[in-house]
């Protein structure tokens, strides 16, 4: 008869407590060690029952015999967890996920992850480390990247949407892929933006600001949480109990698994908390951490721990119910292969190319369209497209590209092609590689774009320059292409600059001279075709930047949410909080982009004026399309509570909708407030409502705000949580 914990119609857990039942200490710490790759002596570890996951293994067939060796050669068959960071796509690569936050769009986000879910767990791999929802204030800081930007509340909305999508309703579904948020926590914080530093923040900073995105994260029902690399106060994230169990297991009731980051157990010896690898075991599994990724120390170090008392087998078996739980409810002891037959009708099928395309187009950004440059005619007679990254194949991936191959990207010299009329000429040039010094090719470009009507000049960050260990000092534009936008504008051919880069570039001299800029960062496998796309007008852009673009790097940290100080800047007055020597506001704000329609904001009604205990808020007005084209706004909902009794910040991201209207439309929106909603922790960091003014902004960027009205509270309200 077979054992229980092999009979699918026994409930979880009397296959959790049955399996643990049989397991040596040995094969129980075994569950809690995952590796990268493997080797013959990994997989001799695997039949010997010491490796519960591993990553960075991939392909049905090879995760295939992998995964036989632990099933049908270990002694209790249990399978084997196969993880890899897919992002944003498996190999349909869609936008970066700073791309994917620019479509304030949750619904198409959720769709990208539902499709890299589908194609990832198809081919084997049935655990994603994602969601990254670090928020990130700095641009410095090269993960920016890899999450959804500067605010709490849209990177809540978009960690909620890729939770969803990439787990989809249940994990044993086929197609579904476990999420991890990560990095827990406040990684984003990094002093000076440089990775892997040091985050010291208020107690405050950390609830309003770097918490939410995971609190929205664990109740979309993520099964498991990443814990960082960083330092938080003193406490390294891998070793803290206060994150990792009074704040996510107690406060939020998270019931998954956590995994460190890589060699993040290890690594406690170097932030000088551990001194050898059984002091920092002990301290990251008594403080929640239940696998080591790569780091081989809970291997190494556990059952000495058990066997000297310093560590109980019941925390051991705690951190492993977790582990088999998870396995089972993916099903993984009932289908523990993949299926190559399937993965190959369902990766890379035309739907998700297309679904690329459309991500894609969403996640564009206008920043500048001055003169309406843009968009352009198909009949031009000759346009040049100039700029290392116009034929670039391997930038639009992003730096986690995943398995995304470079020749299925279209690049943007290949989608204007595609799209123009056959009689238009397209020249072509360099100009200067991303990085290094040379301008032997510039006059090539100048004679290019002197022919030409207009020059379509591609430039930015090669994939290398942002994400994890790609923090920049600098935020121009890397290597000569200044100097190349520089060289083109001197011909006076009008000019359209597209961006591609991982983080808020200080574009000062092209904001000011070049009369189009778009923002596409890393737009995937479709980048080219988007791009044109928006070039030639058959989509009309509609992104929002979901991080502010400073002037200089010296105005880092910017960002929208900031408090007011006592001295608020004023041009006018010299003894304000500014600079002397460079403008206090930012080149592009949170939440700007621009259309090549208008729209119009009237009709703010806001009910009730007066609000007592326990009633929510509601907000309409209504949003006109007034110019020719169809178009999509993202209308955006700020609040500031006008007095209280600690410094608030001067607005707050509290609602978006990205909303589509033909020429003439109008549409009524609303947006529903709850008292949580508009609620902050108090001096002894009680979640609170006081009575007084709520100010309501609504507008077209955090700066573009087209109406304003307040509502006022009555009565005091405290929540019985943080
Ligand atoms: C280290 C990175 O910080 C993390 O984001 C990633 O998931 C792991 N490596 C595994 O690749």
């Amino acid at each position: 008869m077979k054992p229980p914990y092999l009979d699918p119609n026994q409930p979880v857990n009397r296959r959790v407590e049955d399996l643990l039942s049989r397991m040596t200490i040995e094969e129980k710490i075994g569950q809690m060690c995952q590796y990268s790759g493997v080797t013959s002596k990994i997989e001799q570890m695997i039949r010997e029952g010491k490796v519960g996951a591993l990553l960075n293994v991939y392909g049905a067939a090879e995760v295939n015999r992998v995964q036989r060796i632990a099933v049908e050669e270990s002694r209790l068959g249990i399978p084997l967890l196969f993880g890899l960071d897919v992002l944003h796509g498996y190999k349909t690569i869609f936008p970066i996920p700073l791309g994917l936050a620019s479509t304030w769009d949750p619904e198409v986000v959720k769709r990208a992850a539902s499709i890299s879910a589908a194609e990832a767990s198809s081919d084997g791999i049935k655990w994603t480390f994602a969601p990254m929802v670090d928020i990130a204030r700095d641009p410095r800081w090269g993960r920016i990247a890899e999450g959804a930007g500067e605010d709490p509340y849209l990177g809540s909305v978009m960690a909620r949407a890729l939770v969803e999508g990439f787990q989809g309703p249940d994990l044993s579904n086929l197609s579904s892929l476990l999420a991890c948020p990560k990095h827990y926590v406040a990684y984003g914080g990094a002093e000076g933006g440089r990775d892997y530093n040091t985050v010291d923040i208020s107690e405050r900073t950390l609830r309003e600001i770097y918490l939410p995105p995971f609190k929205a994260a664990v109740k979309a029902g993520a099964g498991t949480i990443m814990s960082a690399f960083n330092d938080l106060n003193g406490i390294p994230a891998s070793a803290n109990p206060y994150t990792l169990k009074i704040i996510l297991r107690e406060e939020w009731g998270f019931k998954g698994f956590v995994v460190s980051d890589w060699n993040a157990i290890g690594e406690l010896i170097n932030h000088g908390i551990a001194g050898d690898i059984y002091e920092a075991a002990e301290k990251a599994l008594k403080a929640g951490v239940d696998m080591d990724m790569q780091g081989d120390v809970y291997q190494r170090a556990l059952l000495h721990l058990v066997k000297e008392g310093r560590v109980s087998e019941d925390l051991i078996d705690e951190s492993v119910r977790r582990i088999l739980e998870i396995k089972f409810k993916l099903g993984l002891f009932e289908r523990p292969y993949a299926d190559p037959e399937r993965a190959s009708q369902v990766i890379k099928r035309e739907e998700h190319i297309r679904a690329a395309l459309e991500v894609a187009r969403k996640s564009i950004v206008l920043l500048k369209n001055e003169g309406n440059l843009l968009p352009l005619s198909k009949d031009l007679k000759t346009v040049a497209v100039v700029g290392p990254l116009s034929d670039d194949k391997e930038a639009p991936l992003g730096p986690w590209s995943c398995l995304g191959n470079p020749n299925d990207v279209v690049t943007v010299l290949e989608g204007v092609k595609r799209k123009i009329s056959d009689k238009t000429r397209v020249l072509y040039a360099e100009g200067c590689d991303v990085v290094g010094g040379s301008r032997e090719d510039f006059e090539e470009a100048v004679r290019l774009a002197e022919e030409s009507d207009v020059a379509i000049v591609v430039v930015g960050e090669s994939r290398e320059m942002s994400g994890e260990a790609a923090s920049r000092a600098y935020l121009d534009l890397p290597g000569l292409q200044e100097d190349l936008l520089k060289a083109v504008h001197a011909t006076g051919t009008p000019i359209v600059m597209v961006l591609m880069n991982g983080r808020p570039l200080s574009i000062s001299w092209a904001a000011e001279h070049i009369p189009s800029i778009i923002e596409a960062w890393f737009p995937g496998i479709q980048a080219g075709n988007a791009i044109a796309d928006v070039i030639f007008g058959d989509y009309n852009p509609g992104g929002k930047i979901p991080v502010t673009f400073p002037r200089t790097v010296g105005q880092v940290p910017i960002y929208y949410n900031h408090k007011s100080t006592g001295r608020p800047p004023s041009p006018e007055n010299k003894w304000t909080s500014k600079y002397i020597d460079v403008s206090y506001t930012p080149l592009f704000p949170f939440g700007h982009g621009l259309s090549y329609t208008r729209f119009e904001y009237s009709g703010l009604y806001i009910s009730p004026q007066e609000v007592v205990k326990d009633q929510d808020i509601r907000i309409t007005f209504r949003l006109k399309n007034v110019g020719d084209r169809e178009g999509d706004e993202v209308a955006q909902l700020y609040v500031r509570d006008v007095v209280a009794s600690v410094t608030r910040p001067v607005k707050e991201l509290k609602g978006f909708r990205r909303v589509t209207l033909k020429p003439g439309e109008e549409k009524s929106v609303e947006f529903k407030l709850t008292l949580e909603d508009i609620s902050f922790l108090n001096h002894e960091l009680k979640r609170i409502v006081e009575p007084g003014e709520f100010k309501i902004m609504i507008g077209s960027s955090s700066e573009d705000i087209r109406l304003t009205g307040s509502f006022m509270v009555r009565e005091y309200v405290e929540f019985p949580w943080k």
